[in-house]
């Protein structure tokens, strides 16, 4: 099992467009968790201010805003994110090749603290239909497979994927990739939207190195006591 301490797997999102919630969630959460995630709701409502205001509390960032475009713009977009010190971003693997290396290189450019670069591969809002209706043939779990291939190749860091892909990842792409993993959900939480959860100890002790968790901590009335318990939790999967 991968050494990473369980404050440090944990990686919460704050799905929000309103700076000052956010911010007394970050808050409060300092210390707590291993980063906060912030997505295309909060950047687009606050931008790089609001993320240097987050960041400014202590947290790591791992910004998601899921990059897919030509290689030269997603090479701007990572020395963008270089400049605001982010630790973790992410690209659509299905942008290809040469952008998955332009993504690769921009990050490396940042020297030691450069952000680690996390693929999507198929959306899981996505079912074998919509992939259809827009000319993927294939079930969808051979798309995942070709497109977090496609992103080690590519020097991605880490891929981006549910609690039931795990093992398949793992056990196909190897151990050097980081497999970072949302539908995280503990016995003491509801579900919320998501439809097909595992619990932090059971993705770690699949193969998740870090948990995108988001609703359990910061719908909690006591979102600190949240997160403590998912550390306790996770000292346990890996003791
Ligand atoms: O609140 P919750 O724990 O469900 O938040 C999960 C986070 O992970 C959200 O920011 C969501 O957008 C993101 N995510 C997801 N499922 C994916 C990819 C990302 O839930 N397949």
């Amino acid at each position: 099992m991968t050494d990473i301490s369980p404050i440090d797997r944990i990686f919460c999102a704050i799905d929000t467009p309103k700076l000052d919630d956010a911010l007394l969630l970050a808050d409060l959460l300092s210390g707590e968790v291993g980063a906060i995630k912030l997505g295309k709701e909060f950047f687009t409502a606050h931008g790089p201010n609001g993320v240097r205001k987050v960041a400014d509390l202590g947290h790591s960032i791992f910004l998601d805003l899921k990059y897919h475009d030509i290689p030269n713009t997603v090479a701007g977009a990572v020395g963008a994110a270089n400049r605001l010190s982010c630790t973790v971003l992410t690209v659509h693997a299905s942008g290809g090749p040469a952008m998955l290396k332009a993504a690769a290189d921009a990050s490396a450019d940042a020297g030691a603290k450069r952000p680690k670069i996390l693929a999507v591969t198929v959306l899981t809002s996505l079912d074998n239909d919509d992939l259809a209706a827009v000319g993927q043939t294939g079930p969808a779990e051979e798309q995942v497979l070709r497109l977090a291939r496609l992103a080690r190749d590519s020097g991605i860091d880490g891929i981006v994927c549910s609690p039931q892909e795990v093992s398949l990842l793992r056990g196909e792409i190897g151990d050097q990739i980081a497999l970072v993993v949302p539908g995280v959900r503990p016995e003491w939480a509801g579900a919320d939207d998501q439809k097909r959860v595992m619990t932090p100890g059971e993705a770690v002790a699949a193969g998740a190195d870090h948990l995108v968790i988001g609703r359990p901590i910061t719908r909690s009335d006591d979102p600190v006591g949240a997160a403590r318990r998912i550390v306790d939790e996770l000292s346990k999967v890996t003791a």
